[in-house]
């Protein structure tokens, strides 16, 4: 067990390793804190019956990158707890898991919204400890704001589009967008689209997909899903199989379902100039090689979907302010961010020669590194020389 979790370990983190327990709830849990030279410890907590220390010690591994790569100021950092979500005593363990990690929040750690956790959980965190400072994601009457009904994530999507279509010449007003997968990020990304003048031809749900080289009615398709969900593609008419909207005939392609749906063949065949990545993995490295080879850009998801975390930022600096957020103060930082995000990713990959993904994980590994090295954590003299992460 020792040993294990010492492997767990290398030039990067993890820092800390908290596991703790409690005999009278049964809670079991971990906090990793990996990298903290950027600033505080932030990632979401988790509950899942299956959860181990080593996969919350890669999600905290991710987060470093994550930070770093939207260039925020926090240090990648996970939290756990391994236990059903619907346990009927889950108020008492997630109580006791806070008690247990009081030392190190929130001045380590800071609690948030990952699977099993909804905001009524934050709450009991904030209860627990007595600090409005513990966790994130609360429910708007404590201070919160529903993220995921604001569409910040697929705004930010949309925003990346713009962003990246800028870089190579593309004028996104009038340019042919596919869509796959219409849920909270599809939906968001499809309306911000239309708004910046951009033409949605095609757009797929699990059950279908609706294609109309003219342009989509966006507004209606979303009033659609609202009443009939997936099945809003079958209502809209004329509804086609739900693989089209990623070989249909556009400028560029939203894959905003679920993962490795580009694969090799779409991606050997597609004809879109741009790949934006609302999705998490939708593309593998072999099918992200072939659209670099193929000269089709495409923006790295952990820089394209970026707004949830763009949001948990400013709700960790909102802990302890009077005031709630501004949902539009949201919407401009996501806007701001992910535009400079993904120009400076695109200009990388051209400037090295690498994807976009490889260049995106270089700029994160190089301003961890350069943090670091300010802090007198590694030699001065350290190089930036560091295997490139895909
Ligand atoms: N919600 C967020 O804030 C957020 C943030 C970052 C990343 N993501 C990622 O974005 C993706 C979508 O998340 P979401 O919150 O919009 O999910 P969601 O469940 O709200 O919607 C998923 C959509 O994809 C469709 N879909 C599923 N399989 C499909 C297929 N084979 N072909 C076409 N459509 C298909 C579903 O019908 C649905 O319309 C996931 O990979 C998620 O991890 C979401």
């Amino acid at each position: 067990m020792t040993d294990s979790v010492f492997g767990l370990m290398d030039e990067w983190g993890p820092e800390k390793i908290v596991v703790v327990s409690d005999r009278k709830t049964g809670m079991r849990g971990v906090l990793v804190l990996d990298n903290t030279a950027r600033g505080t410890g932030k990632g979401g907590t988790r509950m899942s019956p299956g959860l181990t220390v080593e996969e919350v010690s890669r999600l905290a591994r991710t987060m470093t990158w994550k930070w770093a790569a939207v260039d925020l100021f926090h240090g990648g950092a996970k939290a756990g707890i391994q236990g059903d979500p619907n346990d009927p005593n889950k108020e008492a363990i997630l109580r006791a898991f806070a008690r247990a990690l009081s030392n190190e929040v929130p001045s380590e750690y800071v609690f948030g919204l990952d699977m099993g956790l909804a905001e009524d959980d934050a709450a009991i965190f904030l209860d627990e400890l007595g600090d409005r400072g513990a966790s994130t994601g609360l429910p708007r009457a404590l201070g919160g704001l529903p993220y995921d009904q604001l569409g910040v994530t697929g705004y930010g999507v949309a925003e990346a589009a713009e962003a990246a279509a800028h870089s190579r010449n593309i004028d996104l007003k009038g340019s042919r967008v596919s869509i796959q997968g219409f849920g909270a990020v599809g939906q968001a990304a499809a309306v911000r689209l239309v708004a910046l003048g951009a033409t949605v031809v095609a757009v797929s749900t699990a059950a279908g997909a609706v294609h109309d080289p003219n342009g989509l009615d966006i507004g209606k398709l979303v009033n659609l899903r609202a009443e009939t969900g997936d099945a809003c593609v079958h209502h809209y008419g004329s509804a086609v199989p739900a693989d089209y909207a990623l070989t249909v005939d556009a400028d560029i392609l939203i894959p905003a379902a679920r993962e490795d749906t580009v694969n090799d063949v779409i991606a050997a065949s597609t004809n879109v100039k741009l790949v934006i990545e609302g999705a998490n993995l939708p593309t593998s490295p072999s099918s992200r090689r072939i659209l670099h080879e193929r000269g089709i850009a495409v923006v790295p998801d952990f820089i394209a979907n970026a707004g949830g975390i763009v949001a948990a930022a400013h709700s960790m600096a909102a802990r302890y302010s009077p005031f709630v957020v501004e949902p539009e103060d949201i919407f401009t930082m996501i806007s701001t961010k992910l535009r400079a995000n993904t120009t400076a990713v695109l200009d990388e990959s051209g400037r090295a020669g690498l994807t976009p993904h490889e260049a995106a994980y270089a700029l994160a590994q190089k301003r961890v590194l350069e943090a670091m090295r300010l802090r007198r954590q590694i030699p001065k003299t350290a190089t930036d020389t560091i295997d490139v992460l895909v």
